[in-house]
């Protein structure tokens, strides 16, 4: 699976990178949030692709992780610490020792072989995330997500939308519905629901919904896409032995 991730990022890594304007206008409300949140913290932005919804100037530190060795090959500053490695799998950073973990459009491309087996993955990536977070750290995700109604045909059309991109080359997307991922949140991190901080991420103009497979292949007006976009932040509240 991480392998198809990886090649999959290695070969759409340039097309990504000149299809990213689309998401510019993400970037720009996430890093309204999150700069405040990242000064002088060290930060750990997973699945982060060579791209930054945040101020490189703020972090004390910067580790960003990824799969695909390619489409970190655009960085080169100094400030930024690279490591190639499945979000699955977070060993080689220690545990307690990051003050923020960043997922930017990362989560849905990280699925199982089905759908329970999918959101089995989302919450060990979740707790593997907590572990390396220090007490009073945060988690800051941004997703597509999906109506509970688009939810259920994905779950209907799941093996047949695996088999195609399989035989594509490209790897399986999935996305969450909202309160999916916030109750994997609120679990993992032993919070409520109503502790997650969640805001609305607002696009405008035209869209490359395929972006992340198919990049540059349609666009469409964002009026038309059938996701929402939503940043989440939750905090680790206390230490324990996750
Ligand atoms: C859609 S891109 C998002 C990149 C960037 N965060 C952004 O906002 O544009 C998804 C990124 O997640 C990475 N990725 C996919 N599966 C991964 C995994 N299992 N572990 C770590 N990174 C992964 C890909 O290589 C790619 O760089």
């Amino acid at each position: 699976m991480k392998d198809r991730e990886q090649k999959h990022f290695d070969r759409i890594s340039e097309k990504y990178h000149k299809a990213s304007d689309s998401w510019k206008i993400i970037y720009e409300q996430i890093e309204e949030r999150i700069n405040p949140l990242i000064t002088d913290r060290v930060v750990l932005d997973v699945g982060n692709g060579g791209m930054f919804a945040y101020d490189l100037d703020r972090p004390s530190r910067i580790l960003v992780m990824d799969v695909s060795v390619d489409m970190l090959s655009s960085i080169s500053d100094a400030r930024v610490t690279k490591i190639v490695s499945d979000a699955r799998d977070m060993c080689t950073i220690e545990n307690d020792s990051v003050d923020v973990i960043i997922f930017v459009l990362v989560l849905h491309h990280i699925s199982g072989n089905n759908l329970h087996e999918s959101i089995k993955t989302l919450e060990g990536i979740l707790s593997e995330a907590r572990s390396k977070l220090r007490p009073g750290g945060h988690l800051v995700v941004a997703e597509a997500l999906l109506s509970p109604i688009l939810f259920r045909v994905q779950k209907w059309c799941f093996q047949l939308t695996r088999a195609i991109l399989h035989r594509l080359g490209v790897s399986m997307i999935f996305f969450c519905t909202q309160a999916i991922l916030a109750e994997n949140i609120a679990k993992v991190f032993e919070i409520n629901y109503q502790d997650i901080e969640t805001t609305d991420l607002n696009l405008e103009g035209w869209l490359d919904p395929l972006g992340g497979c198919f990049p540059g292949l349609i666009k469409i007006p964002v009026s038309m896409q059938p996701w929402d976009f939503r940043l989440m932040i939750a905090k680790k509240t206390s230490y324990d032995n996750h």
